[in-house]
């Protein structure tokens, strides 16, 4: 490898959320009807047909997880048997070839393994983020799934998706953008749902909020999620997430519940209607990349109303965030099995 990357010098703590350059990325095909071997790749390019189903009808998915360095040297990779199964799911939800479970597994392993200067110093607040995509390689000009598909695995070190980390931060309301159909595609990791809501991002945040919070696309009544984040509300001593089909099932929304139950939540998984926003003691944004981005403030740009919560973290949430940080750093026991 001609120019080795080096992450001497970093100030990890600024790091923030974005693509970086790493050293290697592992990169599997999939041709006449089977996936070939791993292969390591040191270049951040692909060659691509032009006529690609990823390119035209936006036949791709992708994953993310995270990795973390704990205090005693060993990285720890979280939930990737999690992931390779959403993975599937989202396959299946737009016709491509599934990754098998174990090669998605062996793909992440090697790419960690393989960019281990990458990953973050214990205790700075970075993590190592792990990006697996699937595309449809193959050439189509009809509407239809492709041939060929190729899985790619990269990773880089990232800070906190919202860049207010663990501190509170501002949400909009606004019914006139839809992030996914209601039967459509918002429940798999697609590329198009990203796209869609990219019009809606920017216009919250030229005003100052963080991120949209989507109501159902079929009536507007309830709430959907964030679209980078799922949604949850405590109150009453019951951690609330919404209940839909258009929404990511968030693998960190997954693991909170749980650990919501073990601390002595009740955990209700049910429709939302937004006027139940009025009654929350605490509201957060969840997902790996987001990790748990408490709210303080909800404005409803149609009603002109707004939700107001602590400017701190509120007790659940904090306690939620560092049961799952210390799971992930390694500085709590793994009741789960959550860690690789
Ligand atoms: C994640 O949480 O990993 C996401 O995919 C959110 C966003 C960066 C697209």
């Amino acid at each position: 490898m001609a120019n080795k990357i080096t992450m001497e010098n970093q100030d990890w703590k600024t790091i923030g959320f974005g693509y970086r350059k790493t050293n290697y990325n592992v990169r599997c095909y999939y041709k006449n009807g089977a996936w070939g071997p791993l292969e390591l790749s040191d270049s951040e390019y692909i060659n691509i047909h032009m006529s690609a189903t990823a390119l035209h009808y936006g036949q791709e998915a992708f994953e993310g997880l995270k990795a973390f360095m704990g205090k005693d040297g060993k990285v720890r990779i979280f939930r990737m048997d999690e992931n390779a199964k959403r993975m599937q799911y989202s396959a299946d939800g737009i016709l491509m070839e599934r990754i098998p479970l174990d090669k998605f597994q062996e793909a992440v392993k090697l790419a960690v393994e393989k960019n281990m200067d990458f990953v973050p110093p214990y205790g700075c607040g970075a993590s190592l983020y792990i990006r697996p995509l699937l595309i449809g390689s193959g050439p189509q000009i009809g509407v239809k799934p492709a041939d060929e598909y190729l899985f790619i695995v990269f990773v880089m070190p990232v800070g906190p998706y919202f860049p207010e980390g663990f501190k509170p931060t501002d949400l909009l309301i606004m019914r006139k953008f839809d992030r996914a159909a209601p039967q459509g595609t918002g429940k798999y990791k697609v590329g198009g749902n990203y796209a869609a809501s990219l019009t809606a991002g920017k216009k919250a945040k030229a005003e100052g909020y963080s991120a949209v919070l989507y109501l159902d696309s079929r009536e507007k009544k309830y709430i959907d999620e964030c679209g980078p984040a799922n949604f949850f509300g405590i109150k009453n001593g019951a951690y609330i997430t919404p209940e839909s089909d258009s929404i990511l099932p968030s693998i960190t929304n997954k693991s909170l519940m749980k650990i919501a139950e073990d601390i002595g939540l009740k955990v209700e998984r049910r429709r939302v209607p937004v006027e139940e926003l009025e009654t929350f003691e605490e509201v957060g944004a969840c997902g790996t990349a987001a990790v748990i981005s408490p709210i303080k403030r909800i404005y409803d740009d149609d009603l002109d109303k707004e939700y107001t919560y602590g400017t701190e973290p509120g007790p659940w949430t904090t306690k939620l965030y560092e049961k799952l940080r210390a799971i992930q750093d390694g500085d709590a026991p793994d009741p789960y099995g959550w860690v690789t």
